[in-house]
């Protein structure tokens, strides 16, 4: 990817990509009321499915192929405990106590909107509580960053310094990217890495920044369904995701709606 052009959005495709980004914002909302104790991964999907129905949206994700895999066969992912991302919905029930990230995305009109987000099922321990706030600021520390003139890795330094500060490990195998008209366009937006490097931020960027954070060490490791990537030591993990925009005002959160992460 390295070289390869950014695309800018005009100001039409920015209002489209407004659009896409509610509808994310949106059913991630209905999704979280829903990941509740008794409830299965499976039923998100089932309800995700119906709200892209309703609105008359495609996913992003369904039949997903990023070469050499099966095609992710849903429309959501669900990663439970120290499941890292890309977890496949099925027959698992949630737990009172587990960690939950849902990761969701659609296209409409030609431009995706990518999120995700991880919550508590029920009551879930203080450990796991400070690693989703920790992630959750790491997220919001990499975004900050997003002011025309500062350089692409502004973003992941500033990721990496949030969540090991803390003394958690910043995954490396899975980054943050550019979204418009693909839901992976250039640039890869790694995590972690030294500051003022790689190209200036221009208004009109839009970026998927994703911090995925393990309470234990970086490692991944993946399951045999080739998709589930799962920490290496068993510990937990947590993902936050959004959409974000880069105007000459700073970063504007197109992922966003009220009550959103
Ligand atoms: N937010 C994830 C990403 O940007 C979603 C991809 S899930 C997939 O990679 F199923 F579509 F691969
Ligand atoms: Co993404």
């Amino acid at each position: 990817m390295i070289g390869q052009r950014i695309p800018i959005k005009t100001r039409r495709e920015v209002e489209t990509m407004r659009e896409s980004g509610r509808h994310v914002a949106e059913i991630l909302l209905v999704l979280r009321e829903a990941a509740k104790p008794g409830v299965t991964t499976g039923e998100l999907d089932r309800i995700a499915h119906k709200e892209i129905e309703k609105r008359g949206l495609e996913s992003s994700f369904l039949g997903y192929d990023p070469g050499g895999l099966p095609p992710y066969p849903a429309v959501v992912c669900v990663s439970v405990n120290d499941e890292i991302v890309h977890g496949i919905p099925g027959s698992r029930v949630l737990q009172d106590g587990d960690l939950l990230s849902i990761d969701f995305g659609i296209h409409q009109e030609g431009f995706h909107g990518d999120s995700a987000c991880t919550i508590a099922v029920g009551e879930v321990s203080e450990e796991a509580r400070e690693l989703m706030e920790t992630t959750h600021e790491a997220l919001y520390k990499g975004i900050e960053q997003m002011v025309p003139g500062k350089r692409l890795s502004d973003i992941g330094h500033a990721v990496q310094a949030c969540a090991e500060s803390a003394g958690y490990g910043v995954v490396r195998q899975f980054v943050g990217h550019g979204i418009g008209r693909l839901m992976h366009e250039p640039p890869q937006i790694p995590n972690y890495g030294r500051p003022g490097r790689g190209p200036r931020l221009v208004p009109g960027m839009v970026l998927a920044i994703e911090p995925m954070v393990n309470a234990g060490s970086e490692g991944v490791r993946m399951l045999e369904d080739e998709w589930t990537a799962v920490t290496a030591d068993g510990e937990l993990s947590a993902h936050f995701e959004h959409t974000v925009l880069i105007t000459d005002e700073g970063p504007e959160v197109l992922t966003r709606v009220e009550g959103s992460h």
